[in-house]
């Protein structure tokens, strides 16, 4: 960890200016993160985790705004940056993956020419190169014959595939911090461990940055570094991994404990292996070969081969 952390949120508070009046969505948080840290952010629904990130990109909706406090990342002050600073940086230095792949996906453009997109933007790259990179792309994040998916529509690839496109999209530019937001959402809990081990261990060997947004605290702790708990827009409390389970200091921890379904033996499940001597360990499930898991759309489209875990 370097002195000074890559992202620094200090004391933010973000307004909605709505028509019963200034919601203060988020209140007096205070989170950082270090180079190469995977940071948790848990909470219920609504307690202010994807407002907190919009912040940090500053995407927030036209009726919010930074009301108080700072966000510094790599030196630059994102509520004092231009509007040409921002684009700079999003994108380029820090990637975000929505909820919901399919949306976050053109679906009238082939995925090959969505990840071109992206590196024409933000990657010096030579037009002939593109090509190349875009498949590069998606066989690093995994999906079986990139060449061929290289050319497929979103439709035509399962939810898992298409959430694989999403993190190529986001990390194709090497951004430094990567914010990844309910990222298994509506996946099923094979999918949801193979698509959590493929970005932790991404982002590892890349050496980045990630924010994890979850309101499942197992899933938080068995892959982050840190997990910050957030309850009605505020932070209550912020601990290493190792220590939430075992030494919960907020009542409401010890409630998002209580409703985490998989506490027990089916979380020791959903553990990655850790990091051997610096190296990090690809678990099992992505070696070796696990049930199909196909969307209701897969089947419509052009048949697809029989998937492995790669392809899920
Ligand atoms: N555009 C908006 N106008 C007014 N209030 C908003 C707006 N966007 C978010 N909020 C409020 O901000 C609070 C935090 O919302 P946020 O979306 O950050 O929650 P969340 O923790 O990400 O929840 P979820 O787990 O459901 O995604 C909520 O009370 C929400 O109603
Ligand atoms: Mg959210």
């Amino acid at each position: 960890m370097t002195a000074q952390p890559l992202l620094d949120v200090n004391d933010l508070t973000v307004e909605f200016a709505t028509r019963r009046g200034i919601v203060k969505a988020v209140q007096h948080v205070n989170i950082s993160v270090a180079k190469g840290e995977t940071l948790g952010v848990v909470g219920e629904s609504g307690s202010g985790k994807s407002v907190t990130s919009y912040a940090v990109m500053r995407i927030l909706d036209r009726a919010g705004k930074i009301a108080e406090g700072s966000v510094m990342f790599s030196g630059i002050d994102v509520k004092a940056a231009t509007e040409n600073q921002m684009r700079d940086l999003r994108g380029r230095e820090i990637s975000m993956i929505f909820q919901n792949p399919r949306a976050a996906l053109n679906p009238i453009r082939k995925v090959g020419d969505q990840i071109e997109d992206v590196l024409r933007q933000h990657v010096q790259a030579a037009a002939s190169d593109r090509g190349e990179k875009a498949i590069e792309a998606l066989e690093q994040v995994k999906i079986a014959r990139p060449r061929e998916r290289y050319h497929a529509y979103p439709f035509e690839l399962s939810g898992g595939m298409c959430q694989r496109v999403v993190i190529a999209l986001a990390l194709a530019c090497n951004p430094q911090l990567l914010i990844a937001d309910e990222p298994t959402t509506g996946l099923d809990v094979t999918t949801q461990k193979a698509v959590m081990e493929l970005i932790v261990e991404l982002t590892k060997r890349r050496g980045m940055s990630t924010i994890l947004i979850t309101h499942d605290l197992g899933l938080a702790a068995a892959y982050c570094d840190r997990v910050v708990v957030m309850e009605k827009g505020r932070v209550v409390e912020t601990a290493l991994s190792a220590d939430i389970f075992a030494k919960p200091q907020h009542a409401y921890t010890r409630k998002l404990m209580r409703a985490t379904p998989r506490l027990g033996v089916s979380l020791r499940d959903l553990l990655p292996e850790r990091r051997v001597r610096g190296t990090f360990r690809q678990s099992r499930s992505l070696r070796e070969p696990l049930t199909p898991a196909l969307s209701p759309q897969a089947g419509r489209g052009r048949s697809l081969p029989s998937l492995s875990s790669k392809n899920l």
